[in-house]
């Protein structure tokens, strides 16, 4: 069955270039970000892991873990990390686990068989700390990612989080947000003391709350 929001990501074992890790263990109290790529020593892939190891403090800084995945053994990964340090300037600074045979691609539904029966395709699950999958998305494998969006939508994700908010439309960290309409103007008075533009009065648009 499909993994789908709210589900507890499926705990696993996984031998990356890191080490063996345990998946929830290795998340511990924080995010995470499990991505999986096609394929090693592949052009668009190499892009990927190189800027997703560029980006690695930006992850950190919101508590955020990163770990990759693809079908390929442990030897591959280890080989192709060489030429990614090479091509992209950055160096794997985080696990590429390796899933010969199809054990964790299967449980998080990695391999779409009518895209291709084979390969992994490109999924991206960001998991909160209760370990739950808050959001998914799908490339195929022509296309390579925007990692930049991934931040956006864990700064979104982190934010809503805490507060009776929600992001509108191509929403930026420090930007104006939405007051969740499941909140009435009474209520939403005693959150936002400072008050809010009532554009309709299910569009109530105020100041993204620090914290
Ligand atoms: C790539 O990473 O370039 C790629 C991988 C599999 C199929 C097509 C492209």
């Amino acid at each position: 069955m499909t993994l789908q929001l709210g589900d507890i990501a499926p705990d696993f074992e996984a031998e990356t270039t890191d080490g063996p890790i345990s998946f929830h263990k290795w998340m511990g109290d924080g995010w995470a970000v499990l991505f999986s790529h096609p394929k090693d020593f592949t052009p668009v892939c190499t892009t990927e892991l190189g800027e997703v190891a560029r980006l690695k403090p930006d992850f950190e800084s919101r508590n955020v873990k990163v770990a990759g995945l693809s079908v390929d053994p442990l030897d591959d990964h280890h080989a192709w990390a060489g030429d990614i340090a090479e091509t992209q300037g950055h160096a794997l600074n985080f696990p590429l686990i390796a899933d010969p045979d199809r054990r964790i691609a299967t449980l998080y539904g990695m391999i779409h068989p009518n895209a291709d029966d084979t390969f992994t395709v490109r999924s991206v699950f960001i998991i909160g700390p209760d370990k739950k999958v808050k959001l998914s998305l799908t490339y195929p494998a022509s296309t390579g990612r925007n990692f930049q969006e991934i931040l956006r939508t864990i700064d979104s994700l982190q934010l809503t989080a805490k507060h009776s908010v929600a992001t509108p439309v191509n929403w930026r960290q420090g930007e104006d947000v939405i007051i969740v309409p499941s909140l009435s103007d009474e209520q939403a008075r005693e959150k936002f003391p400072d008050g809010w533009t009532a554009l309709k009065p299910y569009l109530r648009v105020t100041k993204q709350p620090r914290g």
